[in-house]
């Protein structure tokens, strides 16, 4: 980026007035011009990259996923269509089969620690040879800054993959405008009572507008700093 762009990029942020042909160099009229051209193209580039401009925030939560009551959990899982093909070698599945849940969802594995939110949706069965379903989930915030909020996370789901990635197709309230994806990872599983713990990592792409919500306990070390970046220094890269 050259001198002059610089100069005039920090004299059209630094005066209330966005047309600051005074603090450009006096030329010739050809010349005043032609910069007030160039002005209007750097007011618009920097409008878009306002409108463009994005943080990253990571965070991180545990579901427990309880398809079977025990002692302490009721069931979170609900078996709600049972379609009449089983899948070849999966006798107690069949293409179709959908399970709602309303999981909860907590800070760390333990399902003792402090509640987040719950993980409602559902997931069918929608392969006709595997075991793969399609998820559609809202991850509800229900405690701390983000209580109210949710994101929208849907994708697909293969049950022998080590890592289910999700795409986060959009959120509302604090997380209006997000995108991104989710990483799902089985974090304990009791094959007796097919309840599981998953760990779910969330990867967001925020508006700059946004940044003011992330700066809390469930962050991944170092994200702040990330965002205290998003100043004039972005603009002049
Ligand atoms: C979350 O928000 C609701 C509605 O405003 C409120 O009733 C509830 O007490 C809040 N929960 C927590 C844990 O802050």
């Amino acid at each position: 980026m050259d001198e002059l762009y610089k100069h005039m990029l920090r004299s059209t942020v630094q005066v209330e007035s966005p047309f600051v042909l005074h603090s450009l160099p006096d030329h010739t009229m050809a010349k005043r011009k032609l910069s007030t051209v160039q002005l209007q193209l750097i007011l618009i580039s920097m409008a878009l990259a306002t409108a463009t401009a994005t943080a990253t925030t990571h965070l991180q939560f545990y579901v427990h996923d309880v398809v079977t009551a025990t002692a302490g959990s009721p069931a979170t899982a609900v078996h709600v269509a049972r379609a009449m093909r089983p899948l070849p070698g999966v006798p107690n599945v069949r293409f179709g089969d959908t399970i709602v849940i309303d999981d909860p969802l907590t800070e760390g594995p333990d399902a003792a620690s402090p509640a987040v939110g719950r993980v409602q949706g559902f997931y069918t069965f929608v392969d006709q040879h595997q075991l793969a379903v399609i998820l559609s989930l809202n991850i509800v915030f229900t405690a701390g800054m983000h209580n109210g909020s949710y994101l929208v996370v849907q994708g697909k789901g293969a049950f022998f993959d080590e890592v289910t990635e999700l795409a986060v197709s959009g959120g509302a309230g604090r997380f209006r405008g997000a995108s991104g994806y989710g990483l799902l990872r089985t974090h304990s599983f009791d094959s007796g009572t097919n309840n599981a713990v998953v760990k779910i990592e969330i990867h967001l792409q925020m508006f700059q507008g946004s940044c003011e919500f992330t700066c809390e306990s469930n962050l991944v070390p170092g994200t702040c700093a990330a965002l205290t970046s998003m100043d004039m220094e972005s603009l002049e890269m």
